[in-house]
């Protein structure tokens, strides 16, 4: 169960319980990592995340960029050092740059480490050197093949020319790029080397993600989709030779490195190994509400904290005592027949 304790340093004091200016949760695990979704509007409608006929959010329940940066700027005062921004796509969220460029004063400071963002790339030819201007480094875009057809098929309303353009604008802007993947039998299994190739001769990194159960997606089915990341190392194992690396960029990918070329890619695998004993992260939506959990449906307010008050305390203690509640880990499981865990939540309302 929570301690309270575990929150806790003699000094500062707080009420009743002593208040560190680190976040710490209930299983000793320091949060230091904030993904911020910033809009749940998306110009695509990838099948896995969404259907085809979303319901966004009213314009008005949003809150608004100086408030995304207190709110950013609580959670820094607190310890985050790395501040991610999400969506749906980020990019699309109007005015967004003027809020990258305000946040990326805590870099500037020395008190954020990094300030990235997880995008689809339609939106980078435009704002790419902005997001370096601002302090950016890194940015991961999401890529599921490089079939333009079959880019078509699986994002409903993305093409894959734009992206592309994204991609380069991207890297002439100085910003090192990784490609995200998630997984897909039957779609881009038959593109795993072709990725892997695209991604080194690049210079970009690559990660795979195992498809959650995340949000209903009409007519398609998660275990069709499945793919275990265990059999694409398989794959990748029997052509190459692969080494487990012990590095860490601060998610919860898990780094090989492949021998012959040098190349690293990294795991996301929910799935078939869970990694939330190590979980370091809490998301923030575009509304203010906190998850603590990707894949369970506790959530705490923090809209109101934020707006009623202007002392900070008050903020500051909603975030701990949201984190004081944050669970164990997600219960997703697939076996052959069923999905376990499902959320109703969409990835795009937390930003995976
Ligand atoms: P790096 O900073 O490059 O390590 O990125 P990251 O993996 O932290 O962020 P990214 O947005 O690229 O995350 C990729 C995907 O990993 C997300 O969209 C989610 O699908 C998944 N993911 C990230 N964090 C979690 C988590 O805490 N739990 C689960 N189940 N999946 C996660
Ligand atoms: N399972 C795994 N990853 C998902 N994403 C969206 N929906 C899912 C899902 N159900 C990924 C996107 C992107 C990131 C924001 O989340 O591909 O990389
Ligand atoms: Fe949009 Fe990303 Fe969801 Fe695709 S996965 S619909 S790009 S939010």
């Amino acid at each position: 169960m929570p301690q309270i304790s575990n929150l806790c340093k003699p000094m500062d004091h707080c009420n009743n319980f002593v208040m560190t200016n680190i976040l710490v949760d209930p299983f000793e695990r320091r949060i230091s990592y904030l993904r911020l979704s910033v809009t749940d509007r998306c110009d695509f409608r990838c099948v896995y995340c969404m259907s085809e006929n979303m319901t966004f959010l009213p314009k008005k329940d949003l809150l608004t960029l100086e408030e995304l940066d207190k709110l950013s700027t609580a959670f820094i005062n607190l310890g985050v050092k790395k501040l991610r921004i999400t969506g749906g796509e980020p990019l699309v969220r109007r005015d967004i740059m003027s809020f990258f460029d305000s946040v990326g004063r805590h870099l500037d400071s020395g008190k954020l480490e990094e300030l990235t963002v997880t995008t689809n790339g339609s939106q980078l030819e435009k704002h790419a050197k902005n997001l370096y201007l601002a302090g950016v480094r890194r940015v991961n875009i999401s890529l599921d093949t490089l079939n333009e057809e079959k880019f078509a098929t699986i994002t409903r309303w993305g093409r894959l020319p734009q992206v592309l353009r994204g991609i380069d604008a991207a890297q002439n802007a100085g910003l090192k790029v990784k490609i995200n993947v998630v997984a897909l039998k039957d779609f881009n299994d038959s593109e795993l080397f072709e990725i892997m190739d695209w991604c080194a001769t690049r210079g970009m990194g690559l990660t795979f993600i195992e498809v959650m159960p995340m949000g209903d997606i009409g007519n398609e089915n998660r275990l069709d989709q499945y793919w275990s990341l265990k059999d694409l190392k398989a794959t990748i194992s029997q052509r190459f030779n692969v080494t487990d690396l012990n590095e860490s960029t601060g998610g919860p990918a898990r780094y090989f490195r492949v021998e012959e070329t040098g190349q690293k890619i990294g795991l996301i695998t929910p799935l078939s190994h869970n990694f939330c004993e190590s979980c370091n992260r809490v998301r923030v939506t575009c509304t203010g509400e906190i998850f603590t959990c990707l894949g369970q449906e506790g959530k705490s307010d923090l809209r109101a904290p934020l707006r009623n008050s202007s002392n900070p305390e008050i903020l500051n203690n909603a975030i701990r005592k949201a984190i004081g509640l944050k669970p164990k880990g997600h219960d997703f499981n697939y076996s052959r027949t069923t999905v376990k865990g499902q959320m109703t939540r969409h990835m795009s309302h937390t930003g995976g």
